[in-house]
């Protein structure tokens, strides 16, 4: 990989950058259990594997010292009452931060410490959140009609655990309720034993 600066851009209205190493495309079979309401997940999947989110990545080597970048995009819609969402993580290296930059749309990050504090920010345009060290993270969009796209920086060294939560679950999920947004405790929240 050259050592050489770079630029790349972020063009208005999509923001798929004009240079990336990495599309994914996650969709309602990755996401297995992580929705609250299962019966409203099944009967989704069992029509269409929607697109839940998109990512583009801007490759860097995986070493301290180095960042990584890039685009995620989640898409509009709901699992029953419960927006769509990424998968979210832990960082491996668990002490290490992120930065994201909202660029449209609407949502929240949902986050939450192995030890069971909780902080819910919202994202809108131009907003820069940070997610300090030690704190899982998960994007959720909540417009009805727009992409929630946000631009991400973290060290490189970090790395994505998941294992975590596809076990554990966050500890709020975000729903519609009586048509406004709520902050609800995850009744299937699995605490360590
Ligand atoms: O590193 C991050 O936190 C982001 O790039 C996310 O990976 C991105 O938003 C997709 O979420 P997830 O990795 O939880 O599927
Ligand atoms: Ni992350």
């Amino acid at each position: 990989m050259s050592n050489q600066p770079f630029t790349f851009t972020l063009p208005f209205p999509g923001y798929k950058p004009s240079h990336f190493d990495h599309h994914i495309v996650r969709r309602l079979s990755d996401l297995q259990g992580q929705f609250f309401n299962q019966q409203a997940y099944d009967a989704m999947l069992s029509r269409e594997d929607t697109v839940l989110y998109e990512v583009y990545e801007v490759k860097r080597p995986e070493i301290e010292g180095e960042l990584l970048s890039g685009i995620s995009i989640v898409h509009p819609g709901k699992v029953g009452d419960e927006f769509f969402m990424t998968k979210g993580h832990f960082h491996t290296v668990l002490d290490t931060a992120e930065l994201y930059y909202c660029l449209n749309g609407e949502g929240f990050m949902v986050m939450e410490t192995p030890e069971g504090d909780t902080a819910i920010e919202a994202l809108a345009p131009g907003k820069v959140l940070y997610v300090p060290p030690r704190w899982a993270h998960r994007s959720v969009c909540t417009s009805r009609q727009e992409d929630l796209i946000t631009f991400f920086i973290y060290p490189g060294n970090a790395g994505h655990n998941y294992g975590t939560i596809e076990e554990k679950g966050f500890r709020k999920l975000v729903l519609e309720q009586d048509g406004a947004i709520a902050f609800v405790d995850n009744p299937n929240f699995k605490e360590d034993k």
